[in-house]
């Protein structure tokens, strides 16, 4: 009786899984045979009418019967499983051969590159890049470069002030005083940075601007130096074929003092547009360090002497990039930007 019983609930749970149609639905066999209130289980609850020794044989059987509905519903429910999978596989398929969206990468801005291109030059030369704080002591910016407080120079560089001894400094030249103080020589360096003078913007002009100051401090330096130095700087920054020409000039700060014109390396010299027809182009300030200006930090004018330049780094990434609007340089237009 039992046993056909068994025989019963096995066949229908065979047809039933086979007929399932998800794990939901193997789901609902299960407790429908083998739950708490299941077929199988209520089978179990008339144990009690078979006679005593019949019972091992028939409790075998129906464990064998619950085994076997158990097995069947797992194996369905891996079949399930793989096809879900598969189907979530080509549902989310990837074409690998579809171009990549393209990230916008930056790239450095024209001033970063002619920095680059001039510590490049002057580290090969064997100097070290120095810096120094853009919110500067009047000392430095003026006094200890021998320009004193009713010199016409601090009219011409009018800068921002933050109280009568602090300011915005003007020029790189202080950080030519700090390296002084700090007692080591010889002195070697260049000192890129941040100036500030209270000028309106036009196309040549802004009130923020960038500058590299150099310096040589040692014993028998002599304006050869300067000259040789300097020409190196300009033929490999504008090309082996470029000359430099050397005015006379005034800077309180060194003596003599001159300014630096090379040729112009559009039309090498015969005067053009670019060169405004003067054929050479003025690119920096330089001198021999005044022996004031080196007493009054420290170093003796009798064992050592130097030079001293400033080049405005705007200056030169507008000549080299051949960029007429200095403005052009701060407005961050990626149009313009993405040129260079
Ligand atoms: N500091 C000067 C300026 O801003 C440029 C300069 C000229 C720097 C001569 C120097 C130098 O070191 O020797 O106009």
């Amino acid at each position: 009786m039992i046993k056909e019983d068994l025989e019963a609930i096995r066949a229908k749970a065979a047809e039933k899984i086979a007929a399932a149609e998800g794990t939901d639905s193997l789901n609902d066999i299960r407790v429908a045979l083998l739950g708490k209130k299941g077929e199988l289980t209520s089978l179990l609850k008339s144990m009690k009418d078979v006679a005593p020794e019949d019972r091992p044989a028939v409790g075998k059987m129906v464990n064998e019967t619950r085994e076997e509905i158990e097995k069947r519903l797992a194996e369905a429910k891996k079949t399930f499983e793989e096809k879900e999978l598969e189907a979530r596989l080509s549902r989310e398929k990837i074409d690998v051969t579809l171009p990549a969206a393209r990230n916008r990468i930056g790239h450095p801005h024209p001033n970063t590159l002619a920095l680059q291109e001039i510590e490049k030059i002057f580290t090969g030369m064997g100097y070290e890049v120095v810096d120094g704080p853009e919110v500067e002591r009047d000392y430095y910016n003026f006094e200890a470069l021998n320009i004193p407080a009713n010199h016409p120079a601090k009219d011409e560089q009018d800068t921002f002030y933050i109280n009568k001894d602090i300011l915005l400094r003007t020029q790189t030249s202080g950080v030519q005083v700090r390296q002084m103080e700090r007692g080591k020589l010889p002195i070697r360096i260049i000192a890129p940075g941040r100036v500030y003078r209270a000028d309106e913007v036009d196309a040549t002009h802004s009130p923020v601007f960038h500058q590299v100051e150099g310096m040589v401090i040692d014993k028998g330096i002599r304006f050869s130096d300067l000259k040789g130095t300097l020409e190196e700087f300009a033929k490999q920054l504008f090309g082996a074929d470029t000359r430099v020409k050397f005015r006379p000039h005034h800077f309180p700060f060194t003596e003599p003092s001159a300014e630096m014109d090379v040729s112009c390396f559009k039309c090498g010299g015969k005067g053009c547009r670019f060169c405004k027809g003067e054929g050479w182009i003025e690119i920096l300030g330089c001198g021999m360090m005044h022996p004031k200006v080196l007493r009054m930090s420290g170093v003796d004018p009798d064992e050592y002497t130097g030079f001293a330049f400033g080049v405005g780094l705007e200056r030169i990434a507008l000549l080299k990039y051949e960029i007429d609007d200095m403005r052009l340089l701060y407005e961050n237009d990626t149009r313009f930007l993405d040129q260079f």
